[in-house]
């Protein structure tokens, strides 16, 4: 009999080909190799992808046997549920996967960016002593904006508490009863934007929240102001940013995302004041284990016909 195919087109944890066992034909191939995708995809009943792959509706159509599109993380943005659900291809994520990582390189950027660990590390390597350029500021008692109090939100909210930041957050979805319990004060944009000493966002990229923090935010922002994006390129606009630390009106930032991706190009990476990490968010042994683990038994769910409960 021969076995159902399963198409791995990213690298993910081995956690999760032992996690799929021995009832699948399991095959490999890049994702981002275009033309190679396309060419695996007939035949195969389940992808699985991390963020770099595009399941689009090209995609889509080519794998006609498709079954499941699994997504070993947590943003959908790399594919088009519509598309998929048009098809009658079921899309699952693993929407607790990485978070923790996610929200601790989140505080990796946020402590870098404040005490400019990226830049005197650089000048230290490159042989220059600079103690007075590098003095920084403490997170205790600042104001941290939080735009998105979402899963990772909240997980930054109750990181930041332990250093006794004051926290505020912008997200229309969310009620100030639940902000409450998590001792966040919800705020309006423009509030938060005026007396946030630190702003990270923690949001879907979509059509509503693309450009959220451009020209127009940054007028609007204290004086000094760190920004922190480990959310989806694009949510800060790159070029405004830059403007706005060339000027002085943000004084730092730390980003993760960008808006095409993969890149080793940015207005971002001239500047000092900007530490920047290759999209490694989930990049941790932990969450790449969970994230693999979680799609593979939705696979193996979706494959013998039962129910896939959500995650
Ligand atoms: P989530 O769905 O749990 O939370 C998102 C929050 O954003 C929700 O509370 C929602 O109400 C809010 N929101 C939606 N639109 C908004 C808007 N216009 N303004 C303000 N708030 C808005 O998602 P999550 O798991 O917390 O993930 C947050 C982001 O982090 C996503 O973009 C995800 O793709 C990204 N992410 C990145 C990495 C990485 O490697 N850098 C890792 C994991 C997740
Ligand atoms: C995610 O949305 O899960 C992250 O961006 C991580 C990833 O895709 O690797």
């Amino acid at each position: 009999m021969t076995k159902p195919v399963v198409l791995i087109a990213e690298e993910l944890s081995p956690a999760t080909v032992e996690a799929l066992g021995p009832d699948f034909d399991i095959r490999h191939v890049d994702g981002t190799d275009r033309a190679a995708l396309l060419a695996a995809l007939p035949g195969a009943h389940a992808v699985l992808v991390r963020s770099a792959t595009q399941v689009d509706a090209e995609a889509i159509s080519a794998g006609s046997t498709l079954k499941i599109i699994a997504r070993a993380g947590v943003g959908l943005d790399n594919v088009d549920v519509p598309a998929a659900t048009a098809a009658g291809v079921m899309v699952v994520n693993a929407p607790t996967s990485n978070i923790i990582s996610a929200a601790e390189l989140t505080m990796a950027h946020i402590l870098s960016s404040a005490r400019n660990l990226a830049s005197g590390n650089a000048a230290l390597k490159g042989g220059q002593w600079k103690r007075s350029a590098y003095t920084g500021v403490e997170l205790y008692e600042k104001t941290l904006g939080i735009i998105g109090l979402g899963r990772i939100g909240a997980l930054v909210a109750q990181r930041a508490q332990g250093f006794g930041m004051k926290l505020v957050a912008y997200d229309p979805y969310i009620s100030d009863a639940r902000a409450a319990q998590m001792g966040v004060t919800l705020m309006s944009l423009d509030e938060l934007l005026a007396e946030s000493d630190f702003i990270t966002v923690h949001m879907p990229k979509t059509p509503e929240t693309i450009g959220l923090l451009g020209a127009e935010a940054f007028a609007k922002v204290k004086p000094s102001v760190r920004i922190v994006n480990v959310a989806r390129g694009g949510i800060v606009d790159e070029e405004a940013l830059a403007d706005a630390i060339r000027s002085g009106r943000v004084a730092g930032a730390g980003i993760d995302v960008f808006a095409t991706e993969p890149t080793t190009s940015s207005p971002l990476f001239d500047l000092d004041a900007v530490s920047v990490t290759p999209h490694l968010g989930a990049s941790t042994h932990e969450a790449q284990e969970k994230a693999g683990v979680a799609v593979a038994r939705s696979v193996r769910l979706a494959l013998s016909g039962e129910l896939v409960p959500d995650a």
